[in-house]
């Protein structure tokens, strides 16, 4: 049963019904749901919205829920028709009525809009550390070549003199470029938005601030209709990443030339290395290619973004369901990248 049944007389067609449903991609978004849900409860009851005996009982049930799911016990239902759905129906089918009254003063709008920021909050961080640590492998590997003189290019002509450990170094710069681009997206997506209500707010008497400090949120958002509505943190945040695959991209090409019989000013670790089954000689920078053709693939995701967002009307629509799977697919694939890439450069 859905949600929104109450006024329908039939049941949603099974086609259109998987059409619709986000489950396969936002299912992933689980802890933040329930966390996101744990606060709004304890929220409703502290401001008398509900009884404190239903708010214990519905964060009671969702602890359980979260337990279960983290331990294998309870599956999610790839029939439902979102995480937000399933979730609310195990409440509910746990707790009876009670279950229900956690959906009191909030939608599906702005609790879409916390979970995904909640989300991509920790993942920001995730990739802050993962760039960090490549930074630091880069600083490592120019020490250790400071004084090794190798041609500098323009044009890819051999231009002047310079040091690798110099050459090196121009891609920490980047990188230090890119921690500062990854903060600013983290700083704008740190908006609390619950409280947003479909669009217009909620008439219950709500304490934005509870929520907001529970869930660890700077602050919270100013106007009802950009809270449920703004995505410009998922475009923020796929451009800071699609810039971290120009720049690994970049690095590859040049690890892929330097490790070719022609330059020959590199060898790759065996470990990070591929080979021919026909042709003994070779030795190929398979990990560096990849993420060159990686990088198409992050620039899709933000052009799906932007496109997503650029001609609906305020507030929330559908349409909006497809920003998860694109800016899911560039936080994988950079993560992915950079778990490949930095042991490919620290064991060169
Ligand atoms: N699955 C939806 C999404 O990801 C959740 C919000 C649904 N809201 C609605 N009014 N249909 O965007």
């Amino acid at each position: 049963m859905k949600l929104w049944a109450g006024r329908f007389s039939k049941e949603i067609d099974k086609k259109t019904n998987d059409f619709n449903s986000s489950i396969s991609f936002d299912s992933r978004m689980y802890r933040e749901d329930i966390e996101g849900s744990m606060a709004h409860a304890e929220m409703i009851g502290e401001c008398g919205i509900i009884e404190k005996s239903e708010s214990q009982a519905i964060i009671e049930g969702l602890k359980g829920i979260l337990a279960d799911i983290d331990n294998g016990n309870l599956q999610i239902d790839m029939n439902a028709e979102d995480i937000h759905t399933f979730i609310e129906g195990e409440l509910t089918q746990r707790l009876g009525q009670t279950g229900k009254r956690l959906h009191t003063a909030r939608s599906r709008n702005d609790q879409v809009a916390v979970d995904i920021r909640l989300y991509l909050k920790k993942e920001v961080q995730n990739i802050k550390k993962q760039v960090k640590e490549l930074i630091g492998v880069i600083c490592n590997k120019a020490e250790e070549y400071a004084g090794a003189v190798m041609p500098g290019y323009t044009h890819l002509q051999r231009a002047q003199p310079i040091t690798f450990g110099h050459h090196l170094m121009a891609y920490a710069e980047m990188l230090l470029r890119d921690v500062d681009r990854l903060e600013c997206a983290y700083r704008h997506m740190d908006e609390m938005p619950l409280g947003s209500g479909a669009l217009a707010t909620t008439t219950y008497p709500i304490d934005r601030t509870i929520t907001a400090k529970l869930l660890n949120f700077d602050r919270v958002s100013q106007n009802s209709l950009d809270g449920v509505s703004d995505r410009d943190f998922c475009m923020e945040l796929a451009s800071a990443l699609s810039i971290i695959m120009v720049h690994l991209s970049r690095f590859s090409e040049e690890i892929i030339m330097w490790c070719s019989w022609e330059f020959k000013f590199v060898e790759l670790d065996d470990a990070f290395s591929t080979g021919s089954s026909i042709m003994p000689q070779k030795k190929n920078p398979d990990i560096a290619e990849l993420v060159r053709g990686k990088s198409g693939r992050v620039f899709g995701d933000l052009m799906t973004l932007l496109t997503v967002m650029k001609g609906i009307a305020l507030a929330y629509n559908k349409d909006m369901q497809e920003d998860k799977e694109a800016i899911f697919d560039a936080v994988d694939t950079v993560k992915m990248c950079l778990t490949a890439f930095t042991p490919m450069i620290k064991c060169a």
